[in-house]
């Protein structure tokens, strides 16, 4: 089976006519939160297929919510209400639903995050195809968590959809966004234009290989990070095994990461930043996190301000069921953490290195409209340096 094509946009006018009245009609964060319920971050319940069943009231907003989200035939009679025939037939142009007859159904997700719509493949499993990732949970906590202070050049690695540098394109003034997947740049080319962005550049390659020799005020990065035994890090996915490598960090999980922490000190301007979101990862022998974040750094670590905010992640029990998967984790890992990882050269003369939990913040994390509770920016860090001897 091969995947679908994806998206494309025909009209910057209908996009912008479709985007103006699936906001009006509340598809946010808020409005698909009010009728599929929060998850413990406060976001929407956006992957449950059976929301239907768990919340029997209804919403007007619910023939969207299946047609855009849970990959439900829908009638277009049921669409009538709620949108234009000339949006009909704009998401059928854009390859955003397919139609037919009286039908429509669409084998991508559209996703609302801060005033953005973004597309992605959709989030029922199947293999086989070669997908761009949807934004899950941590793909919500780093498109908001990021400082929002004006910067000229920032860079999304693995940008998959695009979404960071979407987010980016409001507060820098240009922005590239790379991804190994010629797939993941056409949906991100496509949602820039969808959402009428034009200062980010979308381009295909391995990390930092298009940007080589440039630096950056901002880089944000989501690299695959699942420790995997069979699936390589890194490459787009060969037919068959994609789900695995769209997430594959490698048998470590940090062959990614590793990567991308390596390339800051050529790619990160004097006074950059850089955000990643990861799974942390605690083998069972070898150096503690500290020894390895150094490495990365090759050995200058206090060159740098480091900023980890983790919580305990129990990403064993993801693989209940799969013996060899449980054990493999089991033999090569004591525990795991998720969380944030900011780097910045160093400000002051102590450099700071924290690792622990962020600072007591109410949750859910996101407040009722989406707006997460927390920031990494100067003060975040400043809250950890180390006091002048
Ligand atoms: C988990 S998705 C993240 C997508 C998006 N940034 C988000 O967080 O929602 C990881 C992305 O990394 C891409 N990728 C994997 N290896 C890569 C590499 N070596 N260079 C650039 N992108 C890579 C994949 O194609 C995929 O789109």
């Amino acid at each position: 089976m091969t995947s679908p094509p994806p998206p494309e946009l025909t009209s910057p006018e209908a996009a912008s006519s479709l985007r103006t009245r699936l906001t009006g009609l509340g598809y946010s964060e808020r409005g698909l939160a009010e009728r599929l319920g929060r998850n413990a971050l406060g976001l929407p319940r956006l992957f449950d297929h059976r929301w239907r069943e768990r919340s029997p009231t209804t919403s007007a907003l619910d023939p969207l919510i299946g047609l855009l989200l849970m990959g439900e035939e829908t009638e277009l009679s049921e669409l009538a209400g709620l949108l234009e025939p000339d949006h009909i037939r704009a998401l059928e142009e854009m390859r955003l639903i397919e139609v037919r007859g009286p039908w429509a159904q669409s084998h991508l997700n559209l996703f609302p995050c801060r005033g953005l719509l973004v597309a992605t493949d959709n989030a029922l499993p199947n293999p086989s195809l070669n997908k761009v990732s949807c934004l899950f949970p941590d793909s919500y906590v780093l498109a908001n968590i990021v400082d929002r202070a004006p910067v000229d050049q920032a860079l999304d690695l693995c940008t998959g959809s695009g979404i960071y540098a979407l987010r980016a394109a409001s507060h820098a003034r240009a922005v590239v966004g790379v991804d190994i997947s010629e797939r993941a740049i056409a949906f991100s080319r496509f949602n820039a234009g969808f959402n009428d962005i034009r200062n980010v550049d979308f381009q295909v390659g391995d990390l930092y290989a298009p940007v080589a020799g440039s630096t950056f005020d901002l880089i944000i990065a989501n690299a695959p990070f699942n420790p995997e035994p069979e699936t390589p890090a890194g490459l787009e996915a060969p037919s068959g095994s994609q789900a695995a490598a769209l997430f594959s960090g490698g048998r470590s999980g940090e062959e990614l990461l590793s990567r991308v922490i390596a390339g800051l000190d050529r790619h990160l301007s004097p006074g950059g930043v850089c955000h990643l979101v990861t799974l942390l990862v605690h083998p069972t022998q070898g150096p503690d996190y500290r020894e390895r974040v150094s490495q990365w750094l090759e050995g200058r670590l206090s060159d740098f301000d480091v900023l980890i905010w983790a919580i305990p992640w129990n990403h064993f029990e993801r693989y209940k069921g799969d013996e060899a998967k449980t054990a493999f984790l089991k033999e090569h890992f004591e525990r795991f953490e998720f969380g944030t990882i900011s780097i910045r050269r160093r400000r002051a003369k102590e450099p700071i290195y924290y690792h622990g939990p962020p600072p007591q913040t109410a949750y859910p994390l996101f407040d009722e409209d989406g707006e997460i509770k927390l920031r990494i920016d100067d003060q975040a860090f400043a809250a950890y340096q180390p006091s002048a001897p």
